[in-house]
C-alpha cells in the first residue's frame, strides 16, 4: 500500500512511518525542515520536503499523486499563535482535501483532537482557537465526497507505548501515547472499511489491530 503522511516528520508522523515501512507499505509525506531529511532517511524513507502553508493544492496534489491513502498528521502545535493553527491545522487541511480530490485519491484520514480535552483543567484563548479550528476541518472533511475516517485522540504523551488502547464512538476523555496513536493509525491505514466513522483514542486494553477490526464493516 502506498501511505502519504502529510506532517511525517513530527512526534506521531515519524511513529506511524516507522510503522508503515516494517508492514512493508510504501511511505512517503511532507515535511517542512531539510534537516529532517536525515532523520526520514534513517527508517527508509525518501520523503517531500515543502511548506503547506506556501504550496498551492496542485502542488501537493502533484505530490500525493498515486497514493491510495493519505494522513493528516500537521499541526503547529502552538507556536506561530492563532493565526499559524489557522493557516495549518485548519487552511492546511482545506488544502490538503482539495489536493487529495485533485489527485484522485479516495482517502485521507485526519488526526483530529478529544472534544473535551483539557476542559477539567484551566483553558485558553489560544487553545479554544485550536479546538475551533479542529472542528472546522473535521465539519470539512465530513462534508466532502471522500472516504474519511477521523481518530481523535486525547492528550498526547511521550510514554512507550503498550499497543493497547481504547477506541469507540465515544469515550471518557484521558491521555495516549503517540507510539498507540501511531500503532491504531497504522492499522486503521488498512481498514478500509472503517471509512465515514469517527473514533476517540485513549489508553487502554485492548490490542490496536482488534480494537480497529470492531469498526472495519469491510
Ligand atoms: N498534543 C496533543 O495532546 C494532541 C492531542 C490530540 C491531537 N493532536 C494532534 O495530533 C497531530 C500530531 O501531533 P504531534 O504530536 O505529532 O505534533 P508535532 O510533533 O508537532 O507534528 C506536527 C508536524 O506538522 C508539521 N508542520 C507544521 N507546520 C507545517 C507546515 N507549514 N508545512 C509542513 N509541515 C508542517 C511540523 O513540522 P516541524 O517538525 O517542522 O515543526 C510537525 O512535524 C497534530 O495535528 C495535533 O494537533 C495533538
Amino acid at each position: 500500500m502506498k501511505v502519504f503522511i502529510v506532517g511525517i516528520a513530527g512526534k506521531v508522523g515519524i511513529r506511524l512511518a516507522e510503522r508503515l515501512v516494517a508492514r512493508g507499505d510504501e511511505v512517503d509525506g511532507l515535511y517542512r525542515r531539510p534537516q529532517q531529511k536525515e532523520a526520514l532517511a534513517a527508517v527508509g524513507i525518501q520523503a517531500t520536503e515543502g511548506d503547506l502553508v506556501k504550496m498551492s493544492a496542485a502542488e501537493l496534489a502533484e505530490a500525493i499523486r498515486g497514493s491510495d491513502v493519505v494522513v493528516f498528521s500537521a499541526g503547529a502545535g502552538g507556536e506561530g499563535g492563532p493565526e499559524m493553527t489557522t493557516a495549518i491545522d485548519g487552511d492546511g487541511m482545506t488544502k490538503t482535501i482539495e489536493a487529495v480530490q485533485q489527485a484522485g485519491i479516495a482517502r485521507l484520514i485526519l488526526v483530529s483532537a478529544f472534544p473535551n480535552a483539557l476542559r477539567e483543567r484551566e483553558t485558553s484563548d489560544r487553545f479554544e482557537h485550536y479546538m475551533t479550528v479542529k472542528r472546522r476541518s473535521e465539519v470539512e472533511l465530513v462534508d466532502s465526497d471522500l472516504d474519511w475516517m477521523i481518530l481523535r485522540p486525547g492528550t498526547l504523551t511521550d510514554d512507550t507505548g503498550s499497543g493497547r488502547v481504547s477506541l469507540s464512538l465515544a469515550l471518557p476523555y484521558g491521555d495516549v501515547p503517540r507510539d498507540d496513536v501511531a500503532e491504531t493509525l497504522a492499522e486503521i491505514v488498512h481498514a478500509p472499511g472503517t471509512a465515514r466513522t469517527i473514533l476517540e483514542l485513549i489508553s487502554g486494553s485492548v490490542p490496536a489491530a482488534e480494537a480497529v477490526a470492531t469498526f472495519d464493516r469491510a
